[in-house]
């Protein structure tokens, strides 16, 4: 019984035109039927972003997880402060739906995963007493580069309340690993096998809402690359380039049209076997980035959580 990876995110929101204009400046790809579009990677058959149109304003629907053990997971559910719930009205009855303790909203599926992502050549960086790359460029004129294209959502950020609950309710109740955390302030929860050092993750807030999806892109270039080109065409704000701390990734985020973020990421650290792994509590200096540009102001402000007095 455990979470395998995630699969996608479920937004409520006022309007899917923005959403759809900025998905594919970032390099999803949309279909769209009636109020709802489902944006998915280029290499995949899935959606890993989901908007349904006509809220009143943006607003987490529900996190899909893959996971196994679907019956044992629903027995654990309640003991961790969470409820079995029966799929909400338009969606459909398979897998197992869940609020967690704060009334997250979580759908677990048991399928096939995807298929793996074919080896990129090495991303060769010339070190002191340490060649890898002579007698060649390692970057072309920019017109030979086209857009960058995400490959895969590789995590999810959400906000919560009480982050050690949740983190308990995901490692108890959903088979998921502590991998580290800034105080309670923030958490990072890997799967137990074969893992990227995050899945997802959470950090504090008044209420529960989404933050950010991040997706993988084939190196540190198409981090930098993708992210100006996305800054340049959402033309709101952004963070990066930078490398976090916390799982070592680079980063850039680009805020989308509801005030949360869209991250491109590369190089995050993974975690093949979580019982060889030790999770660590670091100082909120390395909370969010070993280095970047200054913190946009609202980088970390929940626009889901209206009325509700910050923590
Ligand atoms: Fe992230």
């Amino acid at each position: 019984m455990a979470v395998l990876n995630v699969m996608s995110v479920t937004l409520d929101v006022p309007d899917i035109a923005p959403g759809l204009d900025f998905y594919a400046a970032a390099g999803l790809v949309a279909s769209v039927e009636g109020r709802q579009a489902h944006l998915r990677c280029e290499g995949q058959d899935r959606a890993s972003i989901v908007l349904r149109g006509g809220a009143a304003r943006k607003r987490l629907h529900h996190v899909t997880l893959r996971a196994d053990g679907l019956e044992a997971i629903a027995k654990a559910v309640p003991a961790q402060g969470g409820t079995v719930v029966a799929a909400p009205a338009g969606f459909e009855d398979g897998g197992l739906w869940v609020r967690d303790p704060h009334g997250m909203l979580i759908h677990l599926i048991d399928c096939a995963p995807d298929a793996p992502l074919a080896a990129r050549p090495r991303f060769a960086v010339n070190g002191p007493g340490d060649i890898v790359r002579s007698n060649r460029s390692a970057m072309l004129p920019q017109a030979s580069y086209g857009p960058v294209r995400p490959l895969r959502l590789g995590h999810v950020l959400l906000f919560s309340p009480d982050v050690p609950v949740s983190v308990l309710f995901m490692t108890e109740a959903l088979g998921m690993g502590l991998a580290d955390r800034a105080q309670d302030v923030i958490a990072f929860c890997c799967t137990r096998q074969g893992s990227d050092h995050h899945v997802v993750a959470f950090a504090k807030s008044p209420g529960i809402g989404f933050h950010h999806a991040s997706f993988q892109v084939a190196d540190p270039d198409e981090v930098g690359r993708g992210g100006r080109a996305l800054v340049e065409q959402a033309g709101k704000g952004d963070w990066g380039f930078g490398r976090h701390t916390i799982g070592s990734n680079f980063f850039h985020y680009i805020q989308d049209p509801w005030g949360s973020w869209f991250e491109y990421y590369s190089d995050i650290d993974f975690i093949e076997d979580y019982s060889a792994w030790t999770p660590t509590n670091y100082p909120m200096e390395d909370s969010l980035a070993n280095w970047g540009p200054p913190v946009p102001h609202d980088f970390v402000h929940n626009y889901e959580a209206v009325g509700e007095e910050e923590a």
